[in-house]
Order: structure tokens, then sequence, then C-alpha cells
């Protein structure tokens, strides 16, 4: 392809991916299929790797592009951010109404929004193109979260339309509830605590270090304000129509409001509309609407005089706490919950509330027999936010954490720094042999969804599974004596057999198909803790084998970026109990995979075998795992540090000179982005 060929194709490719992601995140509207985009995406990603200089300024290529960023910088705002002086009662508003008709009269109308319960963020552009992204810190200077807000995508890294040379807009990011809760399965199937409300979460993300991280969790944002009027629109309501062209995702739960009546409906209707909204807001927020109006309203130090918010009432109940119960989870991870007396709340009844963990009780000064109050936040079930203390029986014991396992009765353990008490008996608790075992079959682990929970339940209670390599043992005589056949009719005993016949079959044929699966699958479907799925891939691509990842150090393994001590502490302790040899060593008799095979590697040659690498600073084609993937692909091996044995130190912009100074001393030679490709041939 001649670079005008390419240039033109860029083009087009850049053009229609921008128009499927508007469409998508944020109208809502689905023009592709998943399969298609990710075709045109690596099209483009191909075209633009060929021909760096043509890739365009904000292009769908770069949403999750950045590097891991430890620190993120203070940036002071153009416009200072400021909050919203809160109301909480009827005669708040009145009041707010009666202040602004006394300075602008009657003419006023308003706008009501939600009020999004998430984390504000300002996105400056330029030239139509996002240039950065800034929390509110203090309101004067907030810190540049650019890189994490990339990957939301209903935020446009190019801007639609007529826009200025520069443009400041407002919103608040937010963890939609579905994703927020569907975080959490994972983290409870990973053995990680899970986090306690989605405002916290979508904060606490912003700040991670990992950009992939970041795009997994899926986060949101609606825009509502400019600190200055663009394409000179007159009201608040025209600024966000205005917002919505350029490709901003503008909620459409918004009135145009005459008068403090119809304020007040929009208020009720929300009240109990919200517990039906995708995520989680936690009043009303209402403007002036005209822009010349605001101006002479203008600001207080903190808020504007031109807008209030109305905090709802978190909807809240008292119960009777009846006792306290212990869930023992796959990993083993002990979950306190609450059982209360049945109260009614947000339209539902409770009886049940999460207490997460030892900290939480011990926070709250739990007693049993308390009267406590439940909140229902962005979870299903809900939680305990207070206590009533002055009904406490003076007599009450403090709620104690278990001591030991409610299944097992083994001693429970705490590691260092975690919240989480642990049943340590991975191998014989009976939830955590039934949970390595359905998460074994699971979907994304082996996918033998021919045997189900259901089935992996009974065959557990009859003593046919003790752990995830006695499924291969199954055959199908074990398997087809199970149930007692009770025939009523001599008819409808042959048609059970024959139904039993075939679910026996398809379990069989499930478990020969799930032998197929690559080493990856399998590392993840053992259930390590802490090895999720991301982490199982990362560490089959770099280890290739079962038995070099057991004989990797601690060192060796934390190299891996995303690959901390805890991580790398949980598998070498997994590794170590003989009982988990013996699994693998039957697993491997069975034919399952544990190793990645050269041929699935089209990419693989042999061109650097026998070489050691060491790659430091930012490069311009790939990224370092690019890089470091590319060298083992073509047989080379990347070491952390420069010794007298690296052979090659590959340099990129901004690497540390302590390295660069070591290679020069040690003789290693050092080479660019652009000498490396060359020696690979790419
Ligand atoms: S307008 C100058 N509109 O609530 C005023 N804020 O408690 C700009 N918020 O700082 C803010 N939904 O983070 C505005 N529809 C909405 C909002 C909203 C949520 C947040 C925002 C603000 C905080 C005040």
């Amino acid at each position: 392809m001649t670079e005008t060929e390419a240039k033109k194709e860029i083009a087009k490719l850049t053009e229609e991916l921008r128009e499927y992601n508007y469409n998508y995140y944020v109208l809502s509207k689905s023009l592709i299929s998943d399969y298609d985009f990710d075709i045109k995406l690596k099209e483009l990603e191909k075209l633009e790797s060929k021909f760096p200089g043509l890739r365009q300024a904000g292009s769908p290529t770069r949403r999750v592009g950045g590097e891991p960023s430890k620190d993120f910088a203070s940036v002071k705002h153009k416009y200072p951010m400021l909050s919203l002086s809160n109301s909480y009662s009827e005669q708040d508003i009145r009041d707010f109404d009666q202040r602004v008709r006394k300075v602008v009269g009657d003419e006023v109308e308003y706008v009501c929004e939600l009020k999004y319960d998430g984390v504000a963020i300002g996105l400056r552009y330029e030239k139509g193109v996002l240039a950065q992204a800034v929390t509110r810190g203090d309101g004067n200077q907030g810190d540049d979260v650019t890189n994490n807000v990339k990957t939301i995508k209903s935020i446009p890294l190019k801007l639609r339309g007529d826009y200025p040379a520069e443009l400041e807009i407002r919103g608040e990011i937010f963890f939609p509830l579905k994703d927020f809760e569907r975080i959490n399965k994972e983290r409870l199937e990973n053995g990680e605590q899970t986090f306690a409300n989605p405002r916290n979460s979508a904060s606490g993300t912003l700040k991670m270090q990992d950009p992939k991280e970041v795009a997994h969790r899926n986060l949101d944002c609606f825009l509502y304000y400019f600190p200055i009027s663009y394409n000179n629109v007159e009201t608040h309501y025209e600024a966000m129509q205005y917002a919505a062209s350029l490709g901003f995702k503008v909620s459409k739960n918004m009135a145009l409001c005459k008068n403090i009546d119809e304020i007040f409906e929009f208020i009720n209707d929300w009240e109990t509309g919200r517990h039906g909204l995708p995520y989680e807001i936690d009043g009303i927020v209402i403007k002036v609407n005209q822009l010349k109006m605001q101006q002479q309203l203008a600001f207080t130090a903190k808020s504007p005089r031109w807008a209030i918010a109305y905090k709802f009432k978190a909807e809240r109940a008292e119960t009777k706490l009846e006792s306290v119960g212990f869930q023992v989870g796959r990993t083993g991870a002990v979950t306190p919950v609450a059982n209360l007396s049945p109260v009614q709340l947000a339209g539902t009844t409770v009886k049940r509330a999460s207490l997460h963990n030892a900290d939480i009780i011990n926070k709250l000064d739990l007693h049993y027999n308390d009267y406590v109050y439940v909140e229902k936040g962005g979870e299903i079930i809900p939680k305990i936010v207070g206590i009533n203390k002055s009904k406490r029986d003076p007599r009450a014991d403090k709620v104690s954490f278990a001591l030991v396992c409610p299944e097992c009765g083994s001693g429970l353990v705490r590691t260092e720094g975690e919240s989480a008490f642990y049943c340590p008996n991975q191998d014989n608790c009976p939830p955590q042999i039934k949970g390595k075992l359905e998460h074994f079959i699971s979907r994304k682990a082996m996918n033998i969804d021919s045997l189900g929970e259901g089935k992996v339940e009974m065959l557990y209670d009859n003593g046919l599974l003790g752990n995830v390599a006695d499924l291969y043992k199954l055959d199908y005589d074990s398997l087809i004596g199970l149930e007692k056949v009770i025939p009523a009719t001599e008819e409808k005993k042959e048609k059970k057999l024959s139904l039993r016949d075939k679910s026996v079959r398809n379990i069989l044929s499930g478990l020969e198909n799930s032998k197929k699966l690559g080493f990856e699958k399998v590392l993840f479907a053992l259930g390590i803790r802490h090895i999720g799925e991301t982490v199982a891939k990362k560490l089959a691509a770099r280890f290739k084998s079962i038995d070099k990842l057991k004989d990797a150090s601690i060192e060796q393994l934390t190299e891996l970026e995303d690959i901390g001590d805890k991580i790398a502490i949980s598998l070498s302790e997994w590794f170590k109990d003989p009982k988990h040899q013996t699994i693998i060593e039957e697993l491997k008799k069975s034919g399952l995979d544990f190793e990645i095979h050269e041929e699935d590697n089209i990419n693989k040659t042999n061109k650097l075998e026998g070489k050691s690498f060491v790659v430091s600073g930012v490069f311009e084609q790939f990224s370092r795992n690019e890089i470091k993937q590319l060298i083992e692909e073509n047989g080379g091996k990347n070491i952390g540090s420069v010794s007298a044995k690296t052979n090659y130190l590959l340099a990129g912009a901004n690497m540390g000179p302590a390295k660069l100074a070591k290679a020069e001393k040690l003789g290693v030679r050092i080479i660019s982005e652009e000498e490396f490709r060359k020696m690979i041939d790419y």
C-alpha cells in the first residue's frame, strides 16, 4: 500500500470507528457486531504502526495506549472547579428560588438534572482532540488522569461538529451498577475483597496505574457544565444540546422548569424513579437556565449562587440484628452476613445485609441484638450503616468474627495487610472443594457446560469428586448409575433412561473437548488465589509451562508487570503443597495441556535465540510490553537489570541515566527501537 492509499484508508477507518463508538456508547445504538468492530480496529492499528506518521490525533486505537503511570501530575484548573451548595428540604429550595428571583427577577427559568454520584472531572479539548482530563482536587488544582479517562468509551477522543479551538467541559465519571457488580463478582472469584460502593471505587479506579485495568472496569461519564459559553449559546439547556452535538454523553433526564411546582414534580419523580436507574444518583441539581442571569448571580467562594443541589435522604430502615452468619467462598475467604428481622426498604423486603469484613464489624461496634440502620446502595444486598445505640441491651456481647471455619472447623487465618479472613483448609473444606470444581468447569475456565453446578454438587455429594483431577476419571458407568430411576410406567422409564444416556454422553464429550484448551485456561481453571484470567494469561505467555512456572522465583514472578508480591506469594505457596503437585500430575495424565506450544505462536522465530535484553524507556512504535513480547516470541529473553551477561540494552526515550551508564561501562550493546525492529525483520 502506498502512503497516499494508507492515508485515505486510515482516515476512512478512523471516521467509521469513531461513528460506531459514538453510536454505541453515547446513543446506545449498535450498528456493527463486536467482532467486525474489532477487525476494523485491528486493521487501523496495523496501518498506523506501519505508517506512524499518519495516525490521526485522537485515533480510536489510542484509548488504552498509555503506559502504566506511578504518579499523577498536579494541574491547575483554568476555571476553578466549584462544588454545589446542598439542601435537604422543600423549604431550602423555596428559599433558593426567592434569593434568585430577588436578583434576576421573575423571568427566571430552571433546569433540573440528576445529581450523579461519582467523581467530578474536567476535560480540556484542543483543536477538538482530548488533551487533558483533571480531577477536581481542591477546586484549584487536581490530578491529571488523562490516560485513564481516555479508556472511557463515551468520552470522545475527538469532537464532532462545530467545535471551538479550545474547549473545557465538566462532568461526572461513574461506575454503572452492572459493571460494578461484574467487577465485584470477579473480585470474589479471584479471592479479592469486594468494593463497598460504586462512587469510591470509581474514584479509586481513576487513580489506578494501569489504564488496561481501568478500561476493563467500564466506567462511564455524563457531561453537565461548560465553565464558559461556547457557540454563543444563551442558556444552560442550549449549552447541553450543543454539548450533545459535539459527541458528549448528555443525560436526557433533564427538565426545563418555569416555577417551583415543576421543580418539585421533577424531584418527586426521581425520588422513587432513581431506583430504576442503571447508575447511582444522590439528588437533583437545580440550575438557573439563562446564562446572563447566572452571571448576575455569580459565585460565592465555594459554589455558584445560580445552582443548588437537593440531596435525597438515603433510604434507610431500622431493624433488629438477629444473628451474624459466616459464608465461605471458593477461595476460602470468609464473609460475614447479618441476618435481620425482615423490613421494607426501597420497595423490597430486606432480611440480610452484607458486613464485608471484620474491620467493618469493629468500626460499627456491632453488638448482638442491636437495632441497626440499613441502607440500599448500588449493590443488591443492602448494608448496615449505623446502629441505634439507645436501644442496645447493656448486657449484649460485641459481635466477634468467627475463629473457626463454620464449614470444616479449621482455624481461620488472616494475611498481613488484608482485611479478609480465610479458611486455610483449601483442599478439604466442602464449599472450597465445590467452589473450585464449579470454577474449573465454568465458561471462562474449562467451559464444561454439560456438567453445570448442580451436577457437580451431586457428584461431590456422592463421593465421585474430591478435586478437579477426579473430573477426568468420571466414566460412563459411574455417571449413569447416579440417580435412581423410579419408573411409573415402562414407557416413562425408557424415556428417562434415554435422556440420561444422552446427558452422560454430553458430559463425557464436554470433558474430552476441554482437553483441547490452552495452558492459560488450565492455569486459570486451577483456581489459585489471586490468579484471575488476565494474570493467568500473562503467566502462561511468560513462563510457557507449568514446570517453569513452578520453578520461578518470587523475583522472576514480580518482574512481570501487574504481578505483585501478593500474587507471587500465593502462587509459590500453592505449588509447595504436594497435593497440588499430584493434581497437576493427574491432570497431565488425563491429557490436559500444561504448556504453550511453539506452533501456537505464528510470529515466532529463533532470531534472538540466546540473547538477553534489558528494555528501558518509552518507545514510539510499541509499548514496552509489546517489545518484551516480541523479544520472547523471537526466542530472546527479557531481564530486569543490566549485567555483564546482558547482550543488549534496548533504549527508548527518557530512560534512566544509571542504566545507560552501567551498560556503557560493561560494554553492553545499546540499540534503538529501529535497530531492534531490523533484528527481527518487523
Ligand atoms: S454542576 C459550578 N451538575 O455534584 C457547578 N454537578 O456536590 C458545577 N454533580 O461538584 C457542577 N451531578 O461533582 C453539576 N448534574 C450535575 C451534577 C453535578 C453531580 C456533582 C459535581 C459537583 C457536586 C456537588
